[in-house]
């Protein structure tokens, strides 16, 4: 199929279907669901994707879903949205405003579903004509926003015969019709440390017979960062910053334990793999200089999204295909993070930001009780999402003579 088709594909298809979209991602708006509690969004899922002809499969849990379109022969594209909400309240003044206190899609993930419900819908319609050259995976995601949700689809072999992988984010600092790429990474790694130490108390009169254990556990908070700052390559950013610390409680008692907590974050994939061994042997060389003992307890968040080039390349192409020549725009790394990640630790893809803003309109934050899109963005998701699979399996086949993607526009 040449590129120029395409587009006249998915303008007949989003002229039917684009108004019905806009209904059922302001039905998700209404009835927002937290991370592993997406029932009623699954269920949703679910009936249009029959209905359409497919089979999904819901996770496990019961929330979440996998359904494959196409053939099982040639390659095999995953296309990832996330569907959970965030525990926030809703201050639109908007008919579709949440439903639910405390529970809003501040951060488009209706959006997100949306685009890959009507993605999949088109990609049923081309599987159908014979047009889908192998098979397109389409994950709906639950619990993005805790992470755990990209994990429990791995364990479920979510990506297992994947080739490759894509998703999107509204941004809301993009006009609607834009995509932001970038190769390499593109959000952050964000980690959470929690340091305890312990050694004999005493008067503060006789330091010498105790482990003085609150001048030990300044000496940690300020010795680890700085240790730190010169044992990783500083352009990976790696940054540990402390957030709490608590030790003892009267003026002239040395206590015999205390605690601090702080994040670790991280722009770069390789020092985000190597900071939890570094850390645990400076803050042992640290506290055993003073005579105390110390713990790390280090809990993973995410990895940073480390964008594939080659795939970077397909979903520049496809927007220009489908959105227009001047449709891609370059993006910076966000210090956010974002569980897709985690596909990207195990086969190649990509991540694109999906411009939200209406011209001249208004500039909002994700995350922001008042967050909302142009909802002319839903339709401009579709004609990504749907050429970003087509151009990647297009791609990803041998190229013979007589393969379509010779004669691509
Ligand atoms: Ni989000």
């Amino acid at each position: 199929m040449r590129g120029r088709e395409l587009r006249g594909e998915l303008d007949a298809f989003l002229a039917e279907t684009e108004q019905d979209l806009v209904a059922f991602r302001r039905d998700l708006h209404m009835h927002p669901e937290l991370a592993f509690a997406e029932y009623r969004t699954t269920q949703r899922i679910t009936e249009r994707l029959t209905a359409a002809g497919l089979v999904p499969s819901v996770l496990p849990r019961g929330t979440g879903v996998i359904c494959d379109v196409g053939s099982g022969d040639g390659p095999t594209i995953a296309l990832r949205a996330d569907i959970d909400a965030l525990g926030l309240q809703d201050e639109k003044d908007e008919s579709y405003r949440s439903t639910v206190p405390g529970a809003c899609h501040a951060c488009g993930h209706d959006v997100h579903t949306t685009i890959l419900l009507g993605t999949s819908l088109f990609l049923a319609q081309q599987a159908a004509a014979g047009l889908l050259p192998g098979r397109v995976r389409l994950i709906f995601q639950p619990a993005e926003e805790l992470p755990g949700g990209a994990l429990e689809v791995m364990a479920q072999g979510g990506i297992s015969g994947v080739d490759r992988i894509f998703g999107l984010h509204c941004d809301p600092r993009l006009d609607v019709g834009q995509v932001g790429l970038k190769p390499g990474p593109i959000t952050s790694a964000c980690d959470r440390l929690v340091v305890k130490v312990s050694g004999p108390g005493g008067h503060t009169a006789r330091p010498h017979l105790t482990a003085d254990l609150v001048f030990a556990l300044a000496k940690i908070l300020t010795e680890l960062p700085a240790a730190l700052s010169r044992r990783i390559d500083p352009r990976s950013s790696l940054s540990l910053v402390w957030g709490r610390v608590e030790a003892g409680s009267a003026a002239n008692a040395i206590p015999d334990d205390g605690i601090a907590e702080g994040t670790v974050r991280c722009l770069d994939e390789n020092a985000w793999h190597v900071a939890p061994d570094l850390i645990k042997s400076l803050l042992e060389s640290v506290a055993g200089a003073y005579g105390v003992e110390a713990e790390m307890d280090y809990t993973r968040g995410v990895p940073p999204v480390v964008n594939d080039e080659l795939s970077v390349e397909m979903l520049a192409e496809a927007a220009e295909r489908a959105l227009g020549a001047g449709s891609v725009a370059p993006t910076q790394q966000s210090l956010g993070g974002e569980d897709f990640a985690w596909y990207l630790e195990s086969i190649p893809g990509a991540f694109a930001r999906l411009g939200t803003r209406s011209p001249d309109g208004q500039t909002y934050d994700i995350h922001q009780g008042t967050f909302d899109v142009d909802e002319g963005a839903i339709g401009m998701g579709v004609r990504l999402m749907a050429a970003t699979a087509l151009t990647a399996l297009w791609e990803s086949r041998p190229v013979t003579v007589t393969d379509p993607i010779t004669t691509l526009a």
